[in-house]
């Protein structure tokens, strides 16, 4: 008996494209924006290529650029000039987000991330106890529900909530609800870890934790690398809360706990493949040491849709039509 002949269905491209399992297309992308209050010109994300800081006016401009290129799905964070300890004001990014689909309309899917870390003097991502010491988890809950009300009233078709405070999800659910937007969907943050390849966002962001604070990292609201059930009692929780989203995040370091709970828990997940990892590919493409850059960032891709997800936060979806037709 012959053995196992494997090559054959690899011969030839026609044969390989016949024979795929899994493909990446451009309708399962999500582009990143950056919005900043106040800055006079756009400028470039360190380390993330052609990733920048728009201003609202050329916000608009790079959407319709990404739009022409396939993209039809944005999330969107605003970065407000003015940092605040409580009382905080969604106006800048509503106003973007109202802007946004006034140009773009049904053409365009916007979701919002809501949080508060480019809001707040510390740059933690909730409201600070008076010790400061600690984030307040109901303090913290109340300002992010009242955020994704001002985005949901703005336009947006869903919130993204990335603080990773205690029952957020059901919170914002029963208040978009109770002002009449039980269309608007939530994308939860529910599998989000405490992780160092944040750092080129957090510069875009305007939103690392700085001191005076008694806190000098996200370790109390993150969920830790080593702890992965964590990840499932989250994700499991903000889907009995509402959640019509959930997302593992980073992606690329986390394809076990993607692979896990899209398995265990039958809902829409996406995947972040977030700023470091999405620079780590960008600089090893620089350098001249892989194959090409789209084939990097697609390969990436792959893994993520392999694992389970059913849509790709990515810096690079912009690029896809040439990345995956290369
Ligand atoms: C805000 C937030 C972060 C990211 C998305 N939303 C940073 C953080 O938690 O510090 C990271 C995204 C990226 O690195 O691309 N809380």
């Amino acid at each position: 008996m012959a053995g196992l002949t494997l090559r054959r269905a690899r011969r030839d491209p026609i044969t390989r494209a016949l024979t795929r399992e899994v493909r990446v297309t451009v309708d399962q992308l999500i582009q990143p924006q950056f919005v900043v209050e106040g800055l006079k010109q756009r400028a470039e994300v360190p380390g993330m290529g052609d990733v920048y800081c728009e201003t609202p006016e050329s916000l608009l401009a790079q959407v319709e650029r990404d739009m022409n290129a396939g993209v039809k799905a944005m999330l969107l964070f605003g970065v407000p000039a003015q940092k605040r300890e409580r009382n905080f004001d969604a106006s800048f990014t509503a106003a973007q987000i109202a802007a946004l689909k006034r140009r773009f309309g049904a053409d365009l899917w916007v979701a919002v991330d809501v949080c508060l870390c480019s809001s707040t003097e510390h740059g933690h991502c909730g409201v600070l106890t008076a010790e400061r010491d600690h984030v307040d988890n109901h303090a913290s809950v109340e300002a992010l529900s009242e955020l994704a009300l001002a985005y949901a009233e703005a336009g947006a078709d869903c919130v993204a909530p990335s603080d990773m405070m205690d029952g957020r999800v059901g919170a914002i659910r029963t208040k978009l609800d109770a002002h009449g937007y039980e269309r608007t969907l939530i994308m939860s943050y529910s599998a989000k870890f405490h992780s160092v390849f944040y750092g080129p966002f957090r510069v875009a962001a305007d939103s690392a934790p700085k001191i005076p604070s008694g806190l000098k990292d996200r370790a109390t609201y993150q969920i830790d690398p080593s702890r992965p059930s964590d990840a499932l009692l989250s994700s499991e929780r903000d889907s009995l809360e509402g959640a019509d989203i959930l997302m593992v995040k980073p992606g690329l370091l986390y394809l076990d706990i993607l692979k896990d709970l899209s398995t265990r828990i039958a809902r829409p997940w996406a995947v972040y493949q977030v700023s470091g990892e999405y620079a780590a590919l960008e600089l090893l493409a620089a350098q001249g040491l892989t194959t090409s850059r789209g084939a990097a960032h697609r390969e990436a891709w792959i893994a993520f849709v392999r694992a389970g997800a059913s849509m790709i936060i990515t810096y690079g979806a912009r690029h896809a039509r040439e990345w995956l037709a290369a």
